[in-house]
Parts: C-alpha cells; sequence; structure tokens
C-alpha cells in the first residue's frame, strides 16, 4: 500500500523565530519530507524571519545544517536539499521594533494572490506585537492564515489577552492554534476507530467501560529550557493542552460531521463538562512530583534542581497524575486518570480504554485471573492500536486463561512511514482546515478547568513529592489510583 500525497495550493510561508530550534528542528524538516514527497507547488516559499542579522545565504546554511541534523541520513538526497533549500528565504526583523518589515513586505509583494501563513514559532507575548505589526505593514491578504505555537499563555487572563491580541487583526477562521498531538496519526485513528466503526459506539460509555488511563511519559529532562519550563510546570506545559485534548476525543460525542467546529463543538462540551478539582479535591484527584537524580536506561542522570542550574528549591511540578471526571450521561462515574512527567521509565504516550470485569467466571481458580479488556491506543513510540483479550493458553493443560493482543500495528499493515505531526498540520494551515487545531473557546474552557487546580496547589502550601528519575513517578501517583482499587497499566514499564 503507498500514501497518496495530494498537493496544496501555492504559499509563502514566513516563519517568525525562523533561527530558532522549532523552527529547526521540526519545521522546516518537516517541509523538506512534504518537498520530498512532491507535495509543495514548486513556487512556494519558506521564509525564516527573526532579529539575528543574517543574509540569505547565512540562513540557508543554517537551515542545511539542521536539515543533517533533524532528518534520517536515508532520507538526504544532495539534489532535493539543493531543491528544498532554493525556497529558503530570510528577513531579519525585530518583531517589537520598526526596522525590517518594509523588507518582509517587499519580498512578499509580488505574490499576494498566494495562499500566505504566517508562523509564530517565537515567545507567546511577542504574538499580539506580531500581529499589530503585520497588521500595520500591509501584508495581510485574505488568503492569510497565522499558526500560534503553544504555550498559549499561563493562566486563563494571558491566554485570554493572546486571544484578543491576535482576535484583533485575524478572523477565528485565519487562527491554527497547534497542538502537535492532534497530528498525529493515531489520534486521527482513534477518530476513525470510533466513528467508522459500530463495534465500539454502543460500548463506548459508562456501562462497558471502568475507566480511561492517558500516559504522555518523556525521559528526557528539561534540556535547554529551564528557563521557560520552571516557569511553567508540567500542568501547564503538557496536561493544559496535549492531555486534555486527548481526553476530549475519547470522551467526545459524536460530531455530526469531520468538519472543524462540530468536531471542536464537541470537544467543548466535553471540557466544560469535567468536573472542577478545587481545595476539597485536590488531595484525592491530584498528585505532582519533582524527580531527583537516577538513572535511565542505565544512564545516570541529574535532578530538576541541578539541570536548572544547582538550584536550591523550585515548586515547579515535573510530573503530574490526577483523576478527571466527565460528569454527563454517557460518562458519570467513569474516572478519566491522567498522568505526565519527565525523566519517566520510559517514552510513553497511550491511552488505555478499561472495560469492566466480567460479572462471574465459570472457570476454575486453575484458570488463572482474567483481566479486563483494555483497548490501548499507542501515540509513540510505536504508533498503533492494541485490544487486550482474555485467551486460552494453548496446548493440553487444561482451560488456562492469558490475555494476548489483538495487534492493529499500523506501521505493519500500512507499509508506509506515518509524516510526523507537524508534516501533516503545516498542510492543514496551506490547505485552511483547522479542524486538528484549537479554536479560541476550546483553549480558554481548558484553561479554566486547570487554573483552580493551580491556585489550590498555591494555597495547599505543599510541595511536588520527590521521585526518582528512571521512574513511574512518585508513590503519590500510585495512590491516586489504588484508592479507587485501581492501578496504572504499566504493560511498557
Ligand atoms: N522547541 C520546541 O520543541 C518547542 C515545542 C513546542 C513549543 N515551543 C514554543 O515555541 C516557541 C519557540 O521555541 P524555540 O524552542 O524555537 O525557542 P528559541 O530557540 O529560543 O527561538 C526563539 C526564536 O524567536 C526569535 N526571536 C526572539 N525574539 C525576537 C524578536 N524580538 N524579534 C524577532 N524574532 C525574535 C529568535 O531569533 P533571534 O534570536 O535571531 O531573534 C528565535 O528564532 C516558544 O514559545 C516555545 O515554548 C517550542
Amino acid at each position: 500500500m503507498s500514501a497518496q500525497f495530494i498537493a496544496v495550493p501555492a504559499f509563502d510561508l514566513i516563519v517568525f523565530g525562523g533561527t530558532g530550534d522549532l523552527a529547526m528542528r521540526k519545521i522546516l524538516p518537516g517541509l523538506y519530507h512534504r518537498h520530498c514527497d512532491g507535495q509543495l507547488p514548486p513556487e512556494s516559499r519558506i521564509i525564516g524571519a527573526a532579529r539575528s542579522a543574517l543574509n540569505r545565504d547565512a540562513f540557508v546554511a543554517r537551515v542545511r545544517e539542521a536539515l543533517t541534523q533533524f532528518v534520517a541520513a536515508a532520507d538526504l538526497d544532495a539534489a532535493r536539499v539543493d531543491s528544498y533549500l532554493r525556497r529558503i528565504d530570510y528577513v531579519a526583523v525585530d518583531v517589537t521594533a520598526d526596522a525590517g518589515w518594509e523588507a518582509l513586505a517587499e519580498r512578499l509583494a509580488e505574490t499576494a494572490e498566494r495562499v500566505r501563513v504566517f508562523y509564530l514559532a517565537t515567545a507567546p507575548n511577542l504574538f499580539g506585537p506580531i500581529c499589530q505589526r503585520l497588521a500595520g505593514s500591509g501584508v495581510l491578504t485574505p488568503k492569510t492564515r497565522v499558526v500560534l505555537e503553544k504555550p498559549l499563555g499561563h493562566d486563563l487572563a494571558s491566554a485570554h489577552a493572546i486571544n484578543d491580541a491576535v482576535g484583533a487583526v485575524f478572523e477565528e477562521h485565519q487562527i491554527f492554534r497547534i497542538d502537535h498531538y492532534l497530528g498525529k496519526e493515531t489520534v486521527q485513528n482513534l477518530m476513525a476507530l470510533r466513528f467508522a466503526n459500530s463495534l465500539f459506539e454502543s460500548l463506548w460509555n459508562r456501562t462497558a467501560i471502568d475507566h480511561v488511563q492517558i500516559t504522555v511519559a518523556e525521559t528526557i529532562g528539561v534540556e535547554g529550557r529551564a528557563a521557560y519550563y520552571d516557569g511553567a510546570g508540567a500542568l501547564r506545559d503538557m496536561v493544559q493542552n496535549h492531555l486534555l485534548q486527548l481526553l476530549c476525543l475519547v470522551a467526545m460525542e459524536p460530531p455530526a460531521a469531520f468538519t472543524a467546529d462540530a468536531v471542536r463543538d464537541e470537544k467543548l462540551k466535553v471540557l466544560r463538562a469535567l468536573t472542577q478539582i478545587s481545595n476539597g479535591s485536590l488531595a484525592s484527584c491530584a498528585a505532582r512530583g519533582q524527580y531527583q537524580a537516577g538513572a535511565i536506561g542505565g544512564q545516570p542522570v541529574p535532578g530538576y534542581l541541578e539541570e536548572l542550574g544547582g538550584a536550591n528549591a523550585s515548586n515547579t511540578e515535573t510530573f503530574v497524575a490526577l483523576k478527571a471526571e466527565v460528569a454527563n450521561w454517557r460518562w458519570a462515574g467513569v474516572p478519566f486518570y491522567m498522568r505526565t512527567g519527565k525523566r519517566m521509565a520510559s517514552r510513553l504516550s497511550e491511552i488505555v480504554v478499561q472495560f469492566k470485569t466480567i460479572p462471574h467466571s465459570i472457570f476454575g481458580e486453575g484458570a488463572g485471573e482474567i483481566s479486563p479488556n483494555r483497548l490501548i491506543i499507542r501515540l509513540q513510540p510505536d504508533e498503533g492500536v492494541k485490544l487486550m483479550l482474555m485467551s486460552k493458553d494453548p496446548g493440553p493443560g487444561g482451560m488456562r486463561l492469558k490475555p494476548v493482543p489483538l495487534n492493529l500495528s499500523f506501521a505493519e499493515t500500512f507499509q508506509v512511514p506515518f509524516p510526523d505531526a507537524y508534516e501533516r498540520l503545516l498542510l492543514d494551515v496551506i490547505r485552511g482546515n483547522p479542524t486538528l487545531f484549537m479554536r479560541k473557546d476550546e483553549v480558554e474552557a481548558a484553561w479554566t478547568w486547570i487554573e483552580p487546580i493551580l491556585d489550590a496547589w498555591s494555597r495547599s502550601q505543599t510541595t511536588p513529592k520527590a521521585y526518582t528519575a528512571g521512574s513511574w513517578g512518585p508513590s503519590d501517583a500510585q495512590a491516586l489510583m489504588a484508592r479507587d482499587n485501581r492501578s496504572w497499566f504499566e504493560d511498557a514499564a
């Protein structure tokens, strides 16, 4: 089976923050892959924009270096790299000052009929100023779109302020708030699984499902982003966006159509149905931790405070586990447990939908324990879906039962490489399809749920519990589930 690549309309993509880590690691290599697959019209251009006083050649040299670093050697073809780099241009512009905007406008003057995308890969406090300057520079056309990177603010008020500042210049349909988790193939497959098969829908509720677990575990620490991370923490950095988006896709009602507003309306209803965690429920519904020195894959790794440069103290959580409740008819009484952390035992993102246990076993004790069925939707490392079923252990020796996976490995089934989430989402922006992007009201509803947890933590005068790097988080995370007589599914551990 081969992948189908549908070309997009001609475009100019301007990346503010073009010299930054995100641009060099994800955006520019991602577009290289789409270039190689022939999806980018020949005249389309990619223009880096940042303060650094570089000429085009110097920027192109940086992009070439980034491709060598972030594209697999097998995909680096000299002729293709050269033809890709011919699309690349650069404009030096400090987005907080006047210089550079005229040069940008000149660079775009001839191509007003093309789709024009401004990708804001900068700190979010620059989003408003950039949009204002764009409006004042005469570069906005009816086919202009703007992409906003996370984090979309620090709390509800700052998210609201960013949305207002960007919304003063762009219409909502022109604004693409990116959450790259939504671009992952398995996440879209979750929608296919739910809404293109009749098998699951009748089971997808409180009658058949015991609970849902969502895990996003990283083995990396704060890398070069200590200053940002220490001001954010796991709840803001991961739960407010990625984990809540995954929860929405599991919990939402079937939209009437796979269109942007129909899907986002349903996700919004889920966010608004989440029971608020507050002072009273904090201890039973939330656990937070901070890693100490340990080892991952046999390699020693430093603790969080050491990674901060030897700080004496920080109350920033590098791990969080939550028990969420979606208070509606479908999900009442079905907990959604979420956990995410840095420096965990392994790199793993997955959703586990655990069905109820059988009401009565007809098998004797010798058959062994009967595990509940689980649908495991794995986002990384190896994307795919597994349905855990009980089966008879083959051979003589009586009826012995064991759980076996019905494995839907996409890599094996489709035999095509999956495009990186950024690649797919970038092309959706160019096509003008916002289905997999967050709407303003969704972002704000997510902050509305997150903010009281942050407030309750700061009022509680507790601190994050220590956990050893290379573990699955503090014991509080296990206790959070043990109180409900449940445990985290640690297939990968
Ligand atoms: N890196 C990631 O993997 C990642 C993932 C998700 C989200 N993000 C978010 O994306 C944003 C960018 O992250 P990053 O890691 O790429 O940061 P970074 O490496 O520090 O890059 C920041 C970029 O912004 C430019 N810049 C800063 N001030 C500017 C100004 N006044 N005018 C014009 N350009 C300016 C910098 O270029 P000059 O210094 O040349 O001006 C640089 O290109 C951050 O908000 C980050 O949280 C990053």
